[in-house]
């Protein structure tokens, strides 16, 4: 699961549904034989709060052992090949979650790999943060076909992730960003306009402007994306029912106000809970 588009329409709302499960039945340990006797490797190159726990906790309660590494504690940095590292983790492990700051890496140890491998973060993608997203979406809204939501800030992992994982499901997705900060066309529309971008929106997303690699032109991207702030004045071109998401962490005051992200609007803290019980059901459907 390196992008989403391994997932069918069918495929993803089954997903969905059964995250909907987990997360019901999860005082009375729904899930809990999923994976009884499995083993999940966990490698950060990166930090982590949401998918570092959210993955940790989801492992032990389908029933397996999860296995933090970072990617300091393995021979990876004296330099074994991060492909040979696939082939050993799978003689002891049934499926590996990386976070990374390269995607052809976690490309070379998926190829290496003969488990299920998860990508929990690249520069390029985010697929784990958008399913939770769609799980929020559909508690909110019942139905994700034909729902519009609008991406605006930085056209990065996040965005791109929604865009793909959101038009297999039927969403209408739009993205305002300036130009050179904009995703690959023919994933979703885009825009350099946020109001239009947000017009009739049902939910209006935005991402940090200084994603984990981009620190060295921090100060340009925060001068360039000063007018894709999501405020109260964007979400009052939204639909009368817009929620105001976030995959988090966020910098109140940067690409979002503390009014939208604090206020009653916001389901942030839903769609961070998400994680667990979509990347649950992932779990199950990759290793089950
Ligand atoms: N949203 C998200 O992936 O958060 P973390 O960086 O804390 O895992
Ligand atoms: N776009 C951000 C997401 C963090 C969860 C980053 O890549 O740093």
């Amino acid at each position: 699961f390196l992008t989403g588009e391994e997932l069918d329409r069918q495929e993803l709302f089954d997903l969905l549904e059964r995250a909907e499960e987990l997360k019901r039945g999860r005082e009375r340990g729904e899930g809990r034989d999923s994976l009884e006797g499995r083993s999940v490797s966990l490698i950060f190159e990166k930090p982590s709060t949401r998918t570092r726990v959210s993955f940790e906790v989801g492992v032990a309660e389908l029933g397996a052992t999860p296995i933090v590494l970072r990617s300091d504690e393995l021979q990876l940095t004296r330099g074994e090949s991060v492909a040979d590292t696939g082939r050993i983790l799978s003689g002891y492990l049934h499926g590996i979650v990386i976070r990374s700051g390269s995607d052809e890496r976690v490309r070379e140890l998926a190829a290496g790999s003969t488990v299920p491998v998860v990508n929990g973060l690249t520069p390029e993608h985010h697929p784990c943060q958008a399913l939770a997203d769609l799980l929020t979406l559909r508690e909110r809204f019942g139905e994700l076909d034909g729902l519009r939501l609008a991406y605006v800030g930085d056209g990065n992992n996040v965005a791109r992730s929604l865009a793909i994982l959101g038009r297999i499901a039927g969403m209408e997705v739009v993205i305002a960003s300036p130009e050179g900060y904009r995703i690959e066309g023919g994933l979703a529309e885009l825009t350099d306009d946020p109001r239009a971008a947000a017009s009739g929106a049902d939910a209006i997303y935005t991402d940090v402007w200084v994603s984990m690699g981009d620190e060295a032109e921090a100060a340009r991207r925060r001068g360039d994306l000063v007018p894709y702030q999501v405020n109260d004045e964007l979400l009052a071109a939204a639909s009368d029912r817009a929620i105001a998401l976030h995959c988090l962490p966020a910098h109140p005051g940067e690409e979002i106000t503390a009014e939208v992200l604090y206020g009653e609007r916001s389901a942030v803290w839903d769609q961070a809970e998400n994680r667990l019980h979509a990347q649950k059901a992932l779990l199950e459907r990759l290793l089950g």
